[in-house]
């Protein structure tokens, strides 16, 4: 849950201070995500040379925002931020506490020993942690935090201390702990040892490289480096006999990666001006941190170690996995910075509410023909025959990607005629759910990263379901491990509260459901009605957020309450469940979304005068139950605002308050019933003084279990 970045300039120039700013900017980057502590890691000397400077470092970190650390820095005394560099090798670090409470000590990069020799940052989680901890501590380690990720920087200096040849490489020093770690972890080690190298690594969080040169690369691939291919001429045996590491669970790999072999063996990006970055998530937030550098990245596969040693990068890996492509290529982003900039708005959240009529247009661009009534997602086009002979649909996910497939369930029932499963990543993992080869499997993510929403990917992969996901992020962990998808095309998301990438969502499960039945005779009167509701709804979305001055009004009655009830059933159930969890995660107050149908058994004990009451009633199959529970709420002096259709006399009359929006087809009229709530629960936040884009306590992309 953490957010890591690095910076290397190789004979490029840079002062200590220029340094600074580019890692803590790049730090502010990834922020959004929502941070208790930040720290960074440089070179310590004052000296004219790099290689002294090098050869001892500094920590500096600091609870709190990245703002935090800033002042921090600038309040060390013994640091010159004149000091030129040559080469040199930064490293930063934001937290989102797990192990230990928010706290400089706790804070990253963690170190090997009071000598700072091996400094390590850390996105993920080790699980093994307390075997490793005992293990070091009986060795004469002493620990200092209560983290995980300190004892891979012990680690890191106990595989030093033990070596077995003074010409060890970096490279094979992290490649022997990574060997020892179990759980989830992306890496980036630094160390007095090393001066000017850089070494990062994967295993279950993503990790993306950056890379710049002033002159043309010699390459668009990098070749992967295999241990046991190209270096290793050894019986197996003789070589682990060599390790001299006893009493750890797993034999380290034996042969080393010298500074010899690496000088003669490794391809050579030519040039010399390479600066290197290492930030954790494939997500637009990411993209943004590096774009400032360069647009030139490198995707790291699980267990690739990336190093970077005289200017030089090279990737390897200790075997090669079956069908793993042996080069790692440097693709090229395309992403404008305007794109992702907050332009008028006050965050990025109500930039993303008030997008929304380009972003489902955007999903639907190229996929629907309006004219003839068709849809083509090109994505599914190769399996599309297979999900059609599938038992069952099962759609997982969390949080509002959750809601989406509550929203889409019911027609994708109708349109599908297949049983549909809406599931919670972690309670199905919990669940052990029966899977088999005949299901299909969706995975809905915003941000395609979603921890358990990829380890129940990898749960239903393994039973031999097909795997389909429904993301917004190219790249993601999700849109690569899936069989095949959807990418929702809402463009960059960056607001914690997911707002325009939910729609999105619930447009592209829609055009599903349409592509499911488009050879179904008896369905096409629906289907047309349908593939036409689309047409008009980004107009009628705008018609919505036509209405924020009024929500605004609405949201000054209510800020100073505890408390918000919404209720609805049916379509709209969905968006009680998302408009309740936007009031929760932005403005902290309390906000249950309740089934209608559910009311008498429970929940309308709540009910007095006091307590507000948001209802959705829509003119759809549930309109007369609806009704019936605005009477059982009324009846009980409670003073519910309605949302409703805006020529639904009925209950404008019934209603002493409501929030009218325009009528649509009734599967596609939850995406209208939303948007009011997610503009109320913006102008709440604002009211009561919240930072909208970063809630406390939550992250935009939730990498931990
Ligand atoms: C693709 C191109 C789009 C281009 C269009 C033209 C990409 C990312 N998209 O869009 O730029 O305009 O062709 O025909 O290059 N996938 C997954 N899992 C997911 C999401 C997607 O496996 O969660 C796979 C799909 O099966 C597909 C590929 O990623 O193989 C691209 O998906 P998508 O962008 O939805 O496809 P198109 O709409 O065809
Ligand atoms: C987090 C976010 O909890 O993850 C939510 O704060 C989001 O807004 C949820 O809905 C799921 O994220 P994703 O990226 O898998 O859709």
């Amino acid at each position: 849950m953490c957010g890591i970045f690095a910076y290397l300039n190789y004979h490029v120039p840079r002062t200590r201070r220029e340094i600074l700013e580019i890692l803590l900017k790049g730090l502010q980057r990834l922020e959004y995500r929502g941070y208790d502590s930040a720290g960074v890691g440089i070179d310590a000397g004052n000296g004219k040379d790099w290689e002294s400077n090098a050869k001892s470092i500094q920590l500096i970190k600091q609870r709190g925002k990245v703002k935090a650390l800033d002042e921090e820095i600038h309040k060390q005394q013994d640091i010159d931020l004149d000091v030129e560099f040559d080469v040199h090798l930064g490293i930063a670090h934001t937290r989102w506490a797990t192990h230990g409470v928010p706290s400089p000590v706790n804070s990253h990069p963690h170190r090997s020993d009071k000598t700072n020799e091996f400094i390590v940052i850390h996105n993920g989680i080790i699980t093994n942690y307390k075997d490793l901890r005992k293990f070091l501590e009986s060795k004469g380690y002493e620990f200092e935090s209560e983290t995980d990720t300190e004892t891979i920087a012990k680690l890191v200096k106990y595989m030093y201390d033990n070596r077995e040849s003074d010409d060890i490489n970096f490279a094979t020093l992290v490649e022997r702990v990574t060997q020892q770690l179990e759980g989830a972890f992306a890496l980036v080690f630094k160390s007095v040892h090393y001066p000017g190298e850089a070494v990062g690594t994967r295993r279950g969080s993503p990790l993306l490289m950056g890379v710049r040169s002033d002159h043309k690369l010699s390459t668009d691939h990098i070749p992967v480096l295999y241990r046991s291919f190209s270096l290793c001429s050894q019986p197996v045996k003789t070589r682990k006999a060599a390790v001299p590491y006893p009493g750890l669970t797993r034999t380290p790999a034996c042969s080393l990666w010298t500074r010899k072999l690496w000088s003669t063996t490794l391809p050579l990006m030519q040039g010399k001006q390479i600066p290197v970055f290492f930030p954790s998530f494939y997500s637009v937030q990411t993209f943004f941190a590096v774009i400032e550098h360069t647009n030139r990245v490198i995707f790291l596969e699980d267990d690739d170690v990336a190093a970077v040693m005289e200017g030089r990068l090279s990737i390897h890996r200790i075997k090669r996995r079956a069908g793993d492509y042996p080069a790692r290529a440097i693709q090229t982003l395309q992403m404008e910075l305007q794109q992702i900039m907050k332009g008028n708005y006050s965050s990025f959240m109500q930039k993303e509410i008030f997008e929304q009529p380009e972003s489902v247009v955007n999903t639907m661009r190229g996929r629907i023909n309006f004219d003839n009534n068709t849809v083509i997602l090109g994505g599914l086009k190769d399996h599309i025959k297979e999900i059609q002979r599938c038992r069952r649909l099962i759609l997982i996910a969390c949080g509002t990607s959750y809601h989406a497939g509550v929203a889409t369930r019911q027609v994708l029932e109708e349109l599908t005629e297949l049983p549909v499963m809406v599931e919670l990543a972690s309670d199905f993992l919990d669940r052990n759910t029966p899977v088999f080869r005949d299901d299909v499997c969706f995975f809905i993510s915003q941000s395609g990263e979603t921890a358990d929403s990829l380890m129940a990917l990898r749960y239903c992969k393994e039973r031999g379901a097909l795997t389909v996901g429904i993301t917004n992020t190219v790249g993601s962990s999700i849109s690569r491990e899936t069989d095949c998808g959807v990418h929702i095309n809402a463009g960059p998301e960056i607001g914690v509260a997911s707002t325009k990438a939910y729609t999105s969502q619930f447009v592209a499960l829609i055009m599903f459901a349409l592509l499911m039945c488009d050879d179904r005779i008896s369905m096409q009167p629906r289907r047309r009605e349908i593939i036409q509701g689309l047409r008009v709804l980004p107009d009628l979305i705008k018609e919505v957020l036509s209405l924020d001055d009024e929500i605004q009004k609405l949201a000054t009655e209510l800020y100073q309450q505890k408390s918000v009830l919404i209720m609805g059933r049916g379509y709209h159930y969905a968006t009680c469940l998302e408009g309740a969890l936007k009031i929760k995660e932005i403005t902290y107050m309390h906000s249950e979304g309740i089934l209608a149908g559910e009311l008498k058994h429970g929940p309308l004990a709540l009910v007095d005068k006091l307590m507000p009451v948001i209802m959705i009633i829509m003119r759809d199959h549930t309109y007369t139950k609806c009704q019936n529970a605005l009477q059982q709420v009324v009846a009980r002096q409670g003073r519910p605002i309605v949302i409703c259709d805006k020529d639904d006399y009925e209950t404008i009359k019934n209603s002493s308050r409501n929030i009218k929006v325009p009528r649509c087809v009734d599967c596609l009229q939850g995406v209208l019933s939303v948007i009011p709530l997610q503009l109320l629960s913006f102008h709440l936040a604002v009211l009561r003084g919240y930072d909208v884009d970063c809630p406390r306590n939550l992250a935009k992309s939730v990498t931990v279990e």
